[in-house]
């Protein structure tokens, strides 16, 4: 075992001196190495509500914590999809386990605004404008990930070039669904060519082809790794689905049928967007195993 040396105590400052006294001076760098590393500063200095309603300061981080996760998640989600491309399938397996558990806690986060009242959301909400998570950029590359593409949803990002320049690469990109059936598909399983060579800047729509395989992996062994690959994916759907049914539950309970500040019909609008389900063969396939 290593000797290691006792902290050395100070040495008493002489009573004359008097009481020692923490120096509070900022550092020549003005930093500390947990801000180097974390930027807490930066972070707890980005909340600026725009109504003097109590009840706006919430509203606001939440929807930076859930961006945040957004981020995170679309960080697992691009790595499962490349580890899928150099069929590592442990690696995006880690991944997409990682994104369960990030999904959980983002879902979580609804919890402060899923009981907000009409009269709690109109205290602030005339000054969101035509402010709307319809808008974040996000969220947007998160649902091209899950093969949810759409060219029009650029539109509102026209003025932003950063979020456009990213958002039209996500777009262009393989979603991580495309590279799932391209591993099925050097597996040796009956994936269509049109589906593998399909154009990527256009929405996935399902194809019975595909649910026949999931179908046949399914029926196979019981343990086998694509079932568990087909289960994680389940497992990613399912989270999604109930982010996009808390988020509609909390909007028709905080504006009712009202249009949405980003000029949507609303909640009619987020009912069919919640209506979709997530990697859709993975659910019918089941009606046949
Ligand atoms: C209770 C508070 C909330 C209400 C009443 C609400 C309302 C709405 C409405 C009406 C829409 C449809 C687009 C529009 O016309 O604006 C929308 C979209 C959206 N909201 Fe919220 N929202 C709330 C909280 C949040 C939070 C905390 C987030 C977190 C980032 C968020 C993210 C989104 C996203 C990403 C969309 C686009 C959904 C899609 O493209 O399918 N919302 N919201």
């Amino acid at each position: 075992m290593s000797q290691q040396a006792a902290p050395q105590e100070e040495p008493a400052e002489p009573e004359a001196a008097g009481p020692r006294r923490p120096d509070l001076s900022i550092g020549s760098t003005g930093t500390t190495p947990y801000e180097d590393y974390v930027h807490a500063d930066v972070l707890t200095h980005l909340q600026h509500p725009l109504s003097d309603d109590p009840g706006e300061m919430v509203f606001l981080v939440t929807t930076q914590v859930m961006e945040l996760w957004f981020t995170v998640i679309v960080h697992e989600w691009h790595t499962a999809a490349q580890a899928l491309r150099r069929d590592d399938l442990p690696v995006a397996m880690e991944a997409l386990e990682r994104s369960t558990h990030e999904l959980e806690a983002l879902n979580a986060a609804w919890k402060p605004l899923a009981r907000l009242t009409p009269t709690q959301f109109n205290a602030f909400r005339g000054a969101l404008g035509e402010g709307s998570g319809f808008q974040s950029a996000m969220y947007r590359r998160l649902e091209f990930l899950l093969g949810e593409k759409s060219a029009s949803m650029l539109v509102p990002h026209r003025g932003a070039p950063r979020e456009y320049a990213e958002l039209e690469k996500a777009l262009q990109e393989p979603s991580l669904w495309d590279e799932v059936l391209r591993l099925l598909s050097r597996r040796g399983y009956a994936i269509p060519t049109e589906v593998l060579e399909r154009e990527m800047t256009a929405r996935y729509e399902p194809d019975a082809r595909v649910e026949a395989v999931w179908a046949e992996v399914y029926a196979g062994p019981r343990d086998g790794e694509l079932v568990r690959l087909g289960e994680a994916l389940t497992d990613v759907a399912e989270l999604v689905w109930r982010w996009r049914n808390d988020h509609l539950v909390a909007t028709r309970r905080a504006m009712g049928a009202k249009m949405g500040t980003g000029g949507s019909a609303g909640v009619a609008w987020l009912e069919k967007r919640a209506s979709k389900n997530v990697f859709p063969e993975l659910w019918t396939a089941r009606s046949h195993v």
